[in-house]
């Protein structure tokens, strides 16, 4: 019997130091034989956000350490491995090329194929971890550095059919939170607060609602939870805002989701997959109202597992994996690209002077 591939995969575009081993399967389902996810919480918490040089040279001093501990979990030694897979855009460029810059070495001197991957990407391709997934299918990216509603037609090839205008999804969530006085990344906990608070004591802009067909915009959201702010007195206000942001989020994203959902058949799209990743797609309410969206639109709606959502290194080795299988390697003068797209061909949208 043939070997099953061995990927490895090397996720560090942003804060998280990442390596996973995965394994071709028989099932069509590669197996997750280690996924390790060293984040940089304390490296930026003081600062408010991501502090690029230090991200980097947190990733230097890890990369060999987190690479170490995934061998060590799968039981793999690295001379098995049959092709090493690492992130080389979007991100930030000083933290991007350290794990290529790994992964280009070690593959060099094993002499085993070496595969750039884009972010993005993984993130399209997670679910495929856990599920038989095939492609075409509409995919809603959600994550702290992207908002995009896209056609996976195949691998590598994406039509982006919506697009954030100005403000990641992810970027407004973490920007309330930082309003609302909680650490960074406050995301995940402007959830938890909302659990407390009423959706409807606070009204907030809802940006292009009702036009610009499934692009959407969420910087109007961060100037107005700034003035409300200002003016709260008591947690429960504080609960308050955080349920009606939340609130407004949901808002936005089922009526572009519907929007998007129409594009997509009107485009003879035919089989009705949906898939919502990143780290936004960890939020629980969201998730919800999606569901209900898309059972009533007749979707099949996918979502990665919770330890898939946010930025790991098993989905960069999935989209190494079904590189490998087509024999697309990458050449070790690759360079890392920091606005690497998935649509190539989609207009630039953002900033002001923007045209919908
Ligand atoms: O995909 P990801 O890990 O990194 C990027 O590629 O950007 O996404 C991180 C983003 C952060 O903005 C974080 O606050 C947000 O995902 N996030 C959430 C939740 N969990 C993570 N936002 C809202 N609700 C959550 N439960
Ligand atoms: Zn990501």
């Amino acid at each position: 019997m043939l070997k099953k591939p061995l990927i490895m995969g090397i996720e560090t575009s942003c804060d998280e130091t990442a390596a996973s081993i995965i394994q071709d399967d028989n099932s069509g389902i590669p197996k997750i034989l280690s996924n390790v996810v060293s984040s940089q919480f304390d490296v930026h918490k003081d600062f408010g956000g991501v502090v690029p040089d230090l991200a980097a040279r947190s990733h230097a001093e890890k990369i060999d350490l987190i690479v170490e501990e995934a061998l060590i979990k799968s039981k793999k030694e690295i001379k098995e491995i049959d092709a090493f897979a690492a992130t080389a855009g979007p991100g930030l460029i000083v933290c991007l090329t350290v794990g290529l810059n790994f992964a280009k070495a070690v593959s060099l001197s094993l002499n085993k194929p070496f595969i750039g991957v884009n972010h993005l990407e993984g993130h399209a391709l997670s679910p495929k971890l856990h599920t038989n997934l095939h492609y075409p299918y509409l995919l809603f990216l959600i994550s702290g550095g992207h908002t995009q509603f896209l056609i996976v037609n195949s691998l590598g090839n994406y039509t982006r059919i919506g697009t954030t205008i100005d403000d990641a999804i992810g970027e407004a969530y973490d920007k309330t939170a930082k309003l609302l006085g909680i650490e960074f990344p406050g995301g995940p906990k402007v959830e938890t607060l909302a659990k407390k608070g009423d959706p409807n004591k606070f009204k907030l802009p809802l940006p292009i609602i009702n036009k610009g067909g499934c692009n959407l915009s969420f910087a109007g959201l961060k100037t107005a939870v700034l003035k409300i702010v200002k003016n709260i007195r008591t947690d429960q206000d504080k609960f308050d805002l955080a349920a009606s942001f939340q609130n407004t989020i949901e808002k936005i994203v089922i009526k572009k989701t519907q929007l998007a959902f129409d594009e997509y058949l009107k485009l003879n799209n035919k089989k009705r997959d949906f898939v919502v990743a990143g780290g936004v797609a960890a939020n629980k309410g969201l998730r919800k109202k999606i569901e209900e969206l898309s059972y009533k639109n007749k979707f099949n709606i996918i979502f990665p597992t919770l330890d898939l959502c946010g930025d790991n290194a098993a989905m960069i080795g999935m989209v190494g994996l079904e590189k490998y299988k087509i024999g697309e390697f990458s050449k070790h003068d690759f360079k890392v690209n920091p606005r690497w797209q998935l649509d190539e061909n989609a207009k630039f949208l953002k900033g002001a002077g923007v045209i919908l």
